[in-house]
Formats: C-alpha cells, structure tokens, sequence
C-alpha cells in the first residue's frame, strides 16, 4: 500500500494505438492494486501519468502540449508527480529529465511495473526504466468496459517498414506463451467479458518463436507447412490455431484482432474465419501504398499484386467479409502516377474503410533520412484530399449491402448523437444506431434500415428476438 505521504490519487492520459489503451488499463489496475483512487481531471490528481505515443509528429505535439500544462500544474502544487510511460518515452529516453526537468519518472511501454517499483521507493528522485523486458502478465487492468478486453498476444515488432518508429519503441517480437493466453481469456469470459481483442504489431506471427509438441488441431492441418515439419516432436505455435481455441472459450462470442500484415495473412487463418461464428467478419489490412517501388522503399516486403492476390484470396472464402486498412500518402518519393497506384488498389479492392496518413518523418527511422525530392506540402494536402473522397465513397457503397439485412449487433450503450437509441456494433466492425432494447454487453438482433459510410441505422428485430 501507499504509505500516507505518497500521493493517492492518479490521472492517466493516453495516446496512441490499443496497445497504449490497454497498457494504460493494466496501469490504473496496478495503481488501484497500491491504493491509489482514480481522480477525475488531472487537477485533482496527486500522480499525473501520461502514455505516450510517437508514431506521427501529431502526436508528439498533441503530448508536448498537455506536458506544459503538467508542467504548471507542477508548479502551483510541487508535491504533484508527473510520469510519462509509453513509446514517446522510449524513444527520448533519458534526454527526458534533461528537457523537461519537472518529469519525475519516465518508463517505456514495457516497463509499466516499474512504476510500482518507484512509487513504492523511499525516495521519489527522477528514474528512467528503459529496458524490453517480456509481457508482464501479472498486472491487473481496470477495463472501462466489462464485457469487452484487449489481451495483448505479442509484443515488438521484427519488421523494419522504413517509416516506422514502433521497432525502436517496443522492441523485438516475442509471443506470449499460449496456455498464458488461454488462461487469461478463460479468466475474463468468467468476469463477463464477451469480446477479445488480441493485438500485436503483427499478429500473425505469432507463435512462430514457441514450440509445442501438441498436435495442431484437425482442421487446421491442411493449412500448415510449417507444423507438418516438426523438429525434433515439436512444432511452432499458429496463430490460426490460437483464434481456434479462444473462439472454443465459454462466453467468448466475438475475437477480433490487430494488425495482420499482408505479406503473410494466410490461408489457415481466413479458413477459421470462415468456419468459426465467434471470429468477426473482419479483416484489417494495412496496405500503406499501391505502387510496388514505394512499397519496396517502405519495406513492405509484398508488391502491389501480391496484396491484390491475398484480398483475392480473402474474398473466395469470406465474400462478405469487410476489409480496411491504413494507407500512407507522400512517402519521400512519390510521384504522381504511384499515387495514382494507390487510388487503382482502392478502387480495386474496395475497401470498407481506410485509415489515412500523411507521411511523417521519424527519428531514427530510415525513411527520415529519404531525400524527399517530388513531394513538396501542399501535393501532400491535395493527395490526401484525393484519396479521402475514393475511399469514402468505397466505404459508403459497401455499407449498402448491409440494408435490409438482420444483424447480430452487440450493444455497447447509448446512442452518441440520439439518446432515445442504442449503440453496437457489427461483426463488420460498423457502428449501428438502432431503436431497441438491452444491456450492454447483449448480442441483439437489427434490422439495419440505413447506411452512411460510417455508420448505419436499424431497428431491433422483434421477430428474431422472439424466436430466439
Ligand atoms: N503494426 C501495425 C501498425 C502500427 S502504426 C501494422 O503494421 O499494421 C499504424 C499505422 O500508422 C501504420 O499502419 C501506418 O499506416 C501509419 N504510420 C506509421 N508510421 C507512420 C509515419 N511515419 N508517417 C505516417 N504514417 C505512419
Ligand atoms: Fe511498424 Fe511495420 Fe512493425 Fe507495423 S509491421 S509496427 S508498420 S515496422
Ligand atoms: Fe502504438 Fe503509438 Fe507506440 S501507435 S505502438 S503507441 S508509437
């Protein structure tokens, strides 16, 4: 416990991806498990904590900024300490306490219990924890929802995509042991959790570093090389055969996943989402570029028909399933006609919905060192505005397919813009606002009556329920 002249109460703000939603969860679940409370501003707060994010220079600013309020508030109330974990954090490392000297402790994104470590110390004297450590399972997470959770299966990145800062903040690659994994969805199903979803930078990958003696199960056989090529009685881990045996989990209705890369999404893996109800009708993709030549000088290590070829194979198994993605656009180098590559890949593949980027420089990566000779800003802008009108109006057409369908949709609370209505979601992965009834946390049956490219709108199937 915190003894009484160590703070009580904590604020935790978070940025970045799922990754960081999560660690900040297993951090105010360890924070609780010392006797901290929550507060609710970080005025009231006594431990001012931060999770960090550094994958685009937007971040970085939108951090720096609630840093210098940290900063004031610091000064009106001395006794405040101030913590910044997460991948800024790694990738400034020790220059933290040199720039920003009111910074009491700063840890990276694999070092959230060494936080405990500081704050149960005699002296509070500024400390950095660097190190890349394993997945520190023991931690408890306080989730905001009861009836959904992240379970991180992987943590680091082996890939070297040339943009990208995440290798440098997180480390090398290394699978959590399985029988762990099952364990800990087996314990959330018992406390009402009905969806998962499991992260990594690259998901499917995992279990390529472990090795099993168990047989992999029947119907994956057909699908694996690898596992019919045991060393010595053993075999490396799937990650098909993991999706398998969390969908087999009692209360487990719903796995979702992020991200697979393209360069091995693989048949074993679309085959278990074609046969398993409880594994979502969602697939996202990362592309980041439809010419070949930018994606070989992002080190994608897939072309531009080879990711063609793998959505063409998704789609022969699962022809309804939705697919995204992130694209990327103005990478150094890019001319007009690769641009307009990328344009013909989104209207080839249509995608259901695409996150978009500007390419932002990073510290430390390769591609901050490409001599940017054809991009200048305002191209980027224009570019960007370009691909935003395609891929809207792709994700606007495929939401029609949904009209006149009854959906499973699982409500997680009331409506944002209508509080007479509900909220859910999809297997899709798309937002419904639906007149109806329930709990969150329920799997109901809508009607869906309307479609933007965003979300869609409905009404509780009454006859279904009732059969039901
Ligand atoms: N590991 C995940 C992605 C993590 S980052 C994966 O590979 O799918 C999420 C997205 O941010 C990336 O897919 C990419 O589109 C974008 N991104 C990463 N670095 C970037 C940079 N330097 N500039 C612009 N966008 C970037
Ligand atoms: Fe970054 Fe590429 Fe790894 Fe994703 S796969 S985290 S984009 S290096
Ligand atoms: Fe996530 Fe940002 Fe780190 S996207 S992995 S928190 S750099």
């Amino acid at each position: 416990m915190a003894s009484s002249d160590t703070p009580k109460r904590y604020h935790v703000t978070t940025f970045g991806c799922q990754m960081n939603e999560h660690d900040s969860e297993r951090m105010r679940g360890m924070l609780e498990s010392l006797g901290y409370g929550a507060a609710e501003t970080a005025e009231d707060a006594d431990l001012i904590l931060f999770n960090t994010c550094s994958i685009r220079e937007s971040a970085d600013s939108r951090f720096l900024a609630h840093l210098g309020h940290a900063k004031r508030m610091k000064k009106e109330r001395p006794g405040v300490v101030v913590g910044v974990g997460g991948c800024w954090a790694q990738s400034v490392k020790d220059e933290v306490f040199a720039r920003f000297p009111f910074v009491d402790v700063a840890f990276g994104p694999g070092q959230i219990n060494k936080l405990a470590e500081f704050l149960t110390a005699d002296s509070l004297s500024a400390q950095g924890y660097f190190e890349f450590e394993g997945f520190p399972a023991h931690l408890p997470t306080k989730r905001d929802r009861s009836f959904q959770a992240w379970v991180q299966i992987a943590v680091g990145c082996n890939l070297k995509c040339s943009y990208c800062i995440v290798p440098s903040t997180r480390g090398r690659e290394s699978s959590r042991p399985f029988e762990q994994l099952l364990d800990e969805v087996r314990a959330l199903a018992a406390d009402g959790v009905r969806e998962v979803t499991l992260l990594g930078q690259n998901v499917n990958a995992y279990g390529r570093d472990l090795r099993t003696t168990e047989p992999l199960p029947e119907a994956l056989l057909a699908f694996s090389e690898a596992a019919k090529r045991p060393t010595a009685g053993t075999r490396p881990r799937t990650f098909a055969e993991l999706l398998t045996a969390v969908a087999a989990v009692d209360g487990i209705e719903r796995i979702r996943y992020t991200s697979p890369h393209p360069k091995d999404i693989r048949e074993d893996v679309v085959a278990v989402h074609a046969a398993l109800p409880e594994v979502c009708q969602h697939i996202h993709l990362p592309l980041q570029a439809g010419s070949s030549r930018i994606l070989k000088r992002m080190r994608r290590t897939y072309d531009k028909q080879r990711y063609l070829d793998r959505v063409a194979m998704i789609r022969e198994q699962c022809p309804d399933i939705a697919i995204t993605t992130d694209i990327i656009v103005g990478f150094p180098g890019e001319t007009e006609a690769e641009f307009e590559e990328t344009l013909e890949v989104v209207d080839a593949v249509a995608f259901d919905g695409a996150f978009t980027f500007v390419f932002s420089p990073r510290r430390g990566t390769e591609a901050a060192e490409l001599v940017d000779d054809f991009v200048p800003h305002p191209v980027k802008v224009e570019r960007m505005e370009r691909l935003v009108e395609r891929v809207q109006h792709h994700a606007r057409e495929r939401t029609q397919r949904f009209v006149g369908r009854t959906l499973e949709v699982l409500i997680e609370g009331e409506s944002r813009t209508d509080p007479d209505k509900l909220r859910g979601r999809t297997s899709h992965n798309k937002v419904v606002n639906f007149v109806g009834f329930g709990q969150p946390g329920e799997t109901v049956p809508v009607q869906i009556t309307g479609a933007t490219s965003q979300t869609l709108s409905g009404e509780m199937s009454l006859l279904a329920t009732l059969a039901g």
